[in-house]
Protein backbone atom coordinates (compact mmCIF):
# COMPACT_ATOMS: atom_id res chain seq x y z
CA UNK A 1 0.00 0.00 0.00
CA UNK A 2 1.12 3.49 -0.05
CA UNK A 3 2.13 5.43 2.56
CA UNK A 4 1.17 8.75 2.19
CA UNK A 5 1.65 11.86 4.49
CA UNK A 6 -0.22 14.60 4.73
CA UNK A 7 0.85 17.96 6.54
CA UNK A 8 -1.83 20.56 6.56
CA UNK A 9 -4.92 21.59 8.11
CA UNK A 10 -8.38 20.20 10.40
CA UNK A 11 -10.95 22.37 10.14
CA UNK A 12 -14.23 22.85 11.45
CA UNK A 13 -16.51 23.73 8.70
CA UNK A 14 -19.69 25.75 9.82
CA UNK A 15 -21.84 25.64 6.65
CA UNK A 16 -24.78 27.67 6.24
CA UNK A 17 -27.56 27.04 2.88
CA UNK A 18 -28.91 29.98 1.22
CA UNK A 19 -30.73 30.33 -1.62
CA UNK A 20 -28.27 33.21 -2.97
CA UNK A 21 -25.27 34.68 -1.16
CA UNK A 22 -25.60 38.24 -0.08
CA UNK A 23 -24.34 41.18 -1.30
CA UNK A 24 -22.05 43.56 0.91
CA UNK A 25 -24.64 44.95 3.54
CA UNK A 26 -27.34 42.54 3.12
CA UNK A 27 -28.36 39.87 5.70
CA UNK A 28 -30.21 36.74 4.18
CA UNK A 29 -31.97 34.12 5.71
CA UNK A 30 -30.02 30.76 5.90
CA UNK A 31 -32.16 27.43 5.03
CA UNK A 32 -30.18 25.89 8.10
CA UNK A 33 -26.64 24.96 9.33
CA UNK A 34 -24.65 21.99 10.11
CA UNK A 35 -21.26 21.41 11.26
CA UNK A 36 -19.13 18.74 9.69
CA UNK A 37 -15.45 18.12 9.62
CA UNK A 38 -13.49 19.85 7.01
CA UNK A 39 -10.10 21.10 6.19
CA UNK A 40 -7.95 21.08 3.12
CA UNK A 41 -5.33 18.75 4.69
CA UNK A 42 -7.88 16.70 6.59
CA UNK A 43 -10.49 16.49 3.65
CA UNK A 44 -7.53 15.74 1.00
CA UNK A 45 -6.01 12.95 3.82
CA UNK A 46 -9.65 11.19 4.24
CA UNK A 47 -9.73 11.25 0.07
CA UNK A 48 -6.35 9.23 -0.10
CA UNK A 49 -7.10 6.97 2.98
CA UNK A 50 -10.96 6.20 1.34
CA UNK A 51 -9.27 5.99 -2.26
CA UNK A 52 -6.98 2.98 -0.76
CA UNK A 53 -3.96 5.07 0.38
CA UNK A 54 -2.06 4.41 4.09
CA UNK A 55 -2.27 8.14 5.29
CA UNK A 56 -0.95 9.63 8.10
CA UNK A 57 -1.69 13.47 8.90
CA UNK A 58 0.47 16.12 10.61
CA UNK A 59 -1.83 18.85 11.94
CA UNK A 60 -2.83 20.71 14.45
CA UNK A 61 -6.47 20.97 16.69
CA UNK A 62 -6.83 23.59 19.39
CA UNK A 63 -8.17 22.74 22.96
CA UNK A 64 -11.73 23.38 22.74
CA UNK A 65 -14.87 21.75 22.28
CA UNK A 66 -14.56 20.89 18.16
CA UNK A 67 -11.09 19.39 18.83
CA UNK A 68 -11.58 15.58 19.85
CA UNK A 69 -14.52 15.71 17.81
CA UNK A 70 -12.31 16.28 14.59
CA UNK A 71 -9.94 14.13 15.43
CA UNK A 72 -12.47 11.40 15.93
CA UNK A 73 -14.06 11.91 12.33
CA UNK A 74 -10.67 11.86 10.80
CA UNK A 75 -9.38 8.49 12.65
CA UNK A 76 -12.51 7.43 11.61
CA UNK A 77 -11.91 7.30 8.03
CA UNK A 78 -8.91 5.15 8.43
CA UNK A 79 -6.20 8.33 8.43
CA UNK A 80 -3.01 7.82 11.44
CA UNK A 81 -3.98 11.36 13.38
CA UNK A 82 -0.92 10.00 15.90
CA UNK A 83 1.17 13.30 15.25
CA UNK A 84 -1.81 15.81 15.43
CA UNK A 85 -1.08 18.27 17.73
CA UNK A 86 -2.95 19.93 20.52
CA UNK A 87 -1.91 23.76 20.73
CA UNK A 88 -3.79 26.39 23.00
CA UNK A 89 -6.72 28.12 21.48
CA UNK A 90 -9.44 27.56 18.98
CA UNK A 91 -9.39 25.12 16.54
CA UNK A 92 -9.94 26.04 12.79
CA UNK A 93 -12.67 26.95 11.59
CA UNK A 94 -14.07 27.63 8.47
CA UNK A 95 -17.10 29.76 7.43
CA UNK A 96 -19.05 28.45 4.20
CA UNK A 97 -22.08 29.34 2.46
CA UNK A 98 -23.51 27.14 -0.47
CA UNK A 99 -26.02 28.35 -2.61
CA UNK A 100 -28.74 26.71 -4.79
CA UNK A 101 -26.28 25.84 -7.67
CA UNK A 102 -23.95 24.21 -5.08
CA UNK A 103 -21.68 26.94 -5.18
CA UNK A 104 -19.71 28.64 -2.11
CA UNK A 105 -17.90 30.93 -0.23
CA UNK A 106 -15.44 30.41 2.43
CA UNK A 107 -13.84 32.38 5.35
CA UNK A 108 -11.62 31.02 7.11
CA UNK A 109 -10.55 31.78 10.73
CA UNK A 110 -7.19 29.52 10.91
CA UNK A 111 -6.98 29.10 14.66
CA UNK A 112 -4.50 26.26 15.68
CA UNK A 113 -3.61 25.33 12.02
CA UNK A 114 -1.90 28.93 12.19
CA UNK A 115 0.06 27.98 15.13
CA UNK A 116 1.86 24.97 13.16
CA UNK A 117 5.46 25.96 13.46
CA UNK A 118 8.30 24.56 11.36
CA UNK A 119 10.31 23.66 15.10
CA UNK A 120 6.40 21.96 16.15
CA UNK A 121 6.72 19.68 13.33
CA UNK A 122 10.32 18.93 13.00
CA UNK A 123 10.60 15.86 14.75
CA UNK A 124 7.57 14.78 13.60
CA UNK A 125 9.23 14.18 10.15
CA UNK A 126 11.28 10.77 11.04
CA UNK A 127 8.06 9.37 9.37
CA UNK A 128 9.12 10.78 5.64
CA UNK A 129 11.92 7.48 6.15
CA UNK A 130 8.22 5.84 5.37
CA UNK A 131 6.84 7.96 2.95
CA UNK A 132 6.23 7.57 -0.56
CA UNK A 133 4.14 10.67 -1.10
CA UNK A 134 3.70 14.08 0.67
CA UNK A 135 0.76 16.28 0.31
CA UNK A 136 0.59 19.87 0.96
CA UNK A 137 -2.05 22.90 1.10
CA UNK A 138 -2.00 26.59 1.81
CA UNK A 139 -3.81 26.39 5.45
CA UNK A 140 -0.73 26.02 7.46
CA UNK A 141 2.00 28.49 7.54
CA UNK A 142 4.08 28.53 4.43
CA UNK A 143 7.53 28.41 6.05
CA UNK A 144 6.64 25.02 7.46
CA UNK A 145 5.55 24.23 3.97
CA UNK A 146 8.82 25.29 2.52
CA UNK A 147 10.92 23.43 5.66
CA UNK A 148 8.88 20.09 5.17
CA UNK A 149 9.33 20.47 1.38
CA UNK A 150 13.02 20.52 1.69
CA UNK A 151 12.88 17.21 4.34
CA UNK A 152 11.36 15.49 1.80
CA UNK A 153 13.27 16.27 -1.19
CA UNK A 154 16.44 14.95 0.91
CA UNK A 155 14.50 11.66 1.60
CA UNK A 156 13.25 11.25 -1.84
CA UNK A 157 9.46 11.80 -1.40
CA UNK A 158 7.02 12.95 -4.32
CA UNK A 159 5.42 15.82 -3.68
CA UNK A 160 2.01 17.38 -4.47
CA UNK A 161 1.72 21.00 -3.53
CA UNK A 162 -2.02 22.12 -3.86
CA UNK A 163 -0.96 25.83 -3.31
CA UNK A 164 -5.10 26.84 -2.22
CA UNK A 165 -5.83 29.33 -0.63
CA UNK A 166 -4.36 31.51 -3.89
CA UNK A 167 -0.94 32.57 -2.90
CA UNK A 168 2.06 33.22 -5.12
CA UNK A 169 5.11 30.79 -5.07
CA UNK A 170 8.89 31.44 -6.03
CA UNK A 171 10.03 29.59 -9.34
CA UNK A 172 12.73 28.28 -6.74
CA UNK A 173 10.56 26.33 -4.69
CA UNK A 174 8.12 25.58 -7.84
CA UNK A 175 11.13 23.63 -8.94
CA UNK A 176 10.90 21.75 -5.65
CA UNK A 177 7.36 19.85 -6.04
CA UNK A 178 7.27 17.14 -8.50
CA UNK A 179 3.17 17.93 -9.42
CA UNK A 180 1.49 21.34 -8.71
CA UNK A 181 -2.65 21.01 -8.30
CA UNK A 182 -4.50 23.86 -8.89
CA UNK A 183 -7.71 25.60 -9.99
CA UNK A 184 -7.87 28.47 -12.24
CA UNK A 185 -7.33 31.47 -9.15
CA UNK A 186 -4.45 29.44 -7.84
CA UNK A 187 -2.88 29.64 -11.45
CA UNK A 188 -3.96 33.05 -11.85
CA UNK A 189 -2.25 34.19 -8.63
CA UNK A 190 0.96 32.25 -9.84
CA UNK A 191 1.55 32.61 -13.74
CA UNK A 192 -0.53 36.22 -14.17
CA UNK A 193 -2.58 34.19 -16.61
CA UNK A 194 -6.39 33.94 -16.59
CA UNK A 195 -7.11 30.71 -17.26
CA UNK A 196 -10.71 31.28 -18.88
CA UNK A 197 -10.07 29.73 -22.30
CA UNK A 198 -8.60 26.31 -23.26
CA UNK A 199 -5.83 28.75 -25.43
CA UNK A 200 -5.07 30.68 -21.85
CA UNK A 201 -5.11 27.32 -19.58
CA UNK A 202 -2.57 26.50 -22.08
CA UNK A 203 -0.49 29.20 -21.65
CA UNK A 204 -1.01 29.55 -17.96
CA UNK A 205 0.09 25.67 -18.13
CA UNK A 206 3.08 26.14 -20.37
CA UNK A 207 4.28 29.40 -18.11
CA UNK A 208 4.39 26.90 -15.44
CA UNK A 209 6.58 24.39 -16.99
CA UNK A 210 9.21 27.45 -18.08
CA UNK A 211 9.34 28.47 -14.60
CA UNK A 212 10.27 24.52 -13.95
CA UNK A 213 7.06 22.94 -12.36
CA UNK A 214 7.67 19.26 -13.67
CA UNK A 215 3.81 18.60 -13.51
CA UNK A 216 0.92 20.64 -13.75
CA UNK A 217 -3.19 19.32 -13.14
CA UNK A 218 -5.24 22.32 -13.49
CA UNK A 219 -8.62 21.78 -12.09
CA UNK A 220 -11.24 23.63 -13.73
CA UNK A 221 -14.59 22.39 -12.24
CA UNK A 222 -17.44 21.85 -14.62
CA UNK A 223 -14.89 22.48 -17.62
CA UNK A 224 -12.96 19.14 -16.23
CA UNK A 225 -9.25 18.89 -15.82
CA UNK A 226 -5.84 19.15 -17.68
CA UNK A 227 -2.47 18.22 -17.32
CA UNK A 228 0.70 19.15 -18.74
CA UNK A 229 4.14 18.45 -18.32
CA UNK A 230 7.54 19.10 -19.13
CA UNK A 231 7.41 17.39 -22.86
CA UNK A 232 4.65 20.56 -23.27
CA UNK A 233 1.61 18.79 -24.28
CA UNK A 234 -1.82 19.06 -22.80
CA UNK A 235 -4.11 15.97 -21.53
CA UNK A 236 -7.45 17.40 -21.42
CA UNK A 237 -10.06 15.41 -19.55
CA UNK A 238 -14.04 16.63 -19.32
CA UNK A 239 -15.79 16.89 -16.04
CA UNK A 240 -18.28 14.00 -15.76
CA UNK A 241 -21.94 15.69 -15.83
CA UNK A 242 -23.91 15.24 -12.51
CA UNK A 243 -26.22 17.17 -10.45
CA UNK A 244 -23.73 19.45 -8.16
CA UNK A 245 -25.63 19.89 -4.51
CA UNK A 246 -22.39 20.88 -3.07
CA UNK A 247 -18.79 21.90 -4.38
CA UNK A 248 -16.78 21.90 -1.01
CA UNK A 249 -13.97 19.46 -1.10
CA UNK A 250 -14.30 18.72 -4.60
CA UNK A 251 -10.98 19.25 -5.28
CA UNK A 252 -9.75 17.91 -2.15
CA UNK A 253 -11.07 14.57 -3.21
CA UNK A 254 -9.54 14.93 -6.96
CA UNK A 255 -5.89 15.69 -5.66
CA UNK A 256 -6.58 12.43 -2.82
CA UNK A 257 -7.84 10.29 -4.96
CA UNK A 258 -4.65 11.46 -7.66
CA UNK A 259 -2.19 10.47 -4.64
CA UNK A 260 -3.21 6.95 -4.79
CA UNK A 261 -2.65 6.58 -8.13
CA UNK A 262 1.13 7.77 -8.19
CA UNK A 263 2.37 3.67 -9.14
CA UNK A 264 -0.24 2.76 -11.05
CA UNK A 265 0.06 1.81 -14.47
CA UNK A 266 -2.47 3.72 -15.39
CA UNK A 267 -2.06 6.04 -18.34
CA UNK A 268 -2.24 10.17 -17.60
CA UNK A 269 -5.98 10.18 -19.13
CA UNK A 270 -7.14 7.38 -17.34
CA UNK A 271 -5.80 8.35 -13.84
CA UNK A 272 -7.45 11.98 -14.91
CA UNK A 273 -10.63 10.06 -15.26
CA UNK A 274 -10.63 8.64 -11.46
CA UNK A 275 -10.04 11.56 -9.82
CA UNK A 276 -12.91 13.43 -11.34
CA UNK A 277 -14.85 10.60 -10.65
CA UNK A 278 -14.06 10.60 -7.21
CA UNK A 279 -15.26 14.75 -7.09
CA UNK A 280 -18.04 14.24 -9.72
CA UNK A 281 -19.46 11.96 -6.80
CA UNK A 282 -18.67 14.32 -3.70
CA UNK A 283 -20.58 17.12 -5.60
CA UNK A 284 -23.61 15.39 -5.47
CA UNK A 285 -23.44 14.90 -1.97
CA UNK A 286 -23.66 17.32 0.96
CA UNK A 287 -20.36 18.51 3.14
CA UNK A 288 -16.51 18.03 2.72
CA UNK A 289 -15.21 14.81 4.08
CA UNK A 290 -18.51 13.26 4.72
CA UNK A 291 -19.15 13.65 0.68
CA UNK A 292 -15.50 11.82 -0.47
CA UNK A 293 -16.52 8.08 -1.38
CA UNK A 294 -14.67 5.41 -0.99
CA UNK A 295 -12.54 3.59 -3.69
CA UNK A 296 -14.83 0.78 -4.36
CA UNK A 297 -17.40 3.83 -5.47
CA UNK A 298 -14.86 5.24 -7.41
CA UNK A 299 -14.43 2.62 -9.69
CA UNK A 300 -18.35 1.63 -9.67
CA UNK A 301 -19.13 4.82 -10.82
CA UNK A 302 -16.83 5.04 -13.16
CA UNK A 303 -18.26 1.19 -14.20
CA UNK A 304 -21.50 3.22 -14.91
CA UNK A 305 -20.75 5.56 -16.58
CA UNK A 306 -18.07 4.00 -19.38
CA UNK A 307 -18.21 0.49 -18.53
CA UNK A 308 -14.37 0.67 -17.55
O1 LIG B 1 -11.50 22.77 0.26
C1 LIG B 1 -12.62 22.79 1.10
C2 LIG B 1 -12.20 23.16 2.49
O2 LIG B 1 -11.72 24.48 2.47
C3 LIG B 1 -13.32 23.18 3.50
O3 LIG B 1 -13.55 21.92 4.11
C4 LIG B 1 -12.90 24.26 4.47
O4 LIG B 1 -12.50 23.78 5.71
C5 LIG B 1 -11.77 25.00 3.78
O5 LIG B 1 -10.55 24.73 4.33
Amino acid sequence: MLNILVVGSINMDIINRVHEFPEAGETVKGLGAEYLCGGKGSNQAIAASLAGGNVTMIGSVGQDSFANQLLATVQGYGVNTSLVMSKEGFSGLAFINVNDKGENTIILSEGANGKMNPDDIRSSLSILEQTDLLLLQNEIPWETNEMVIEEARRKGVFIILNPAPATSISDELLQKIDLLILNETEIETITGISAGSAEQAEEALRCLIHKGSREVILTLGEKGTSYMNTSLVKIDVPAFQVNAVDTTAAGDTFIGAWATLLRSPLSTEEKLRFASAAAAIAVTRKGAANSIPTRGEIEQFLRERHGS
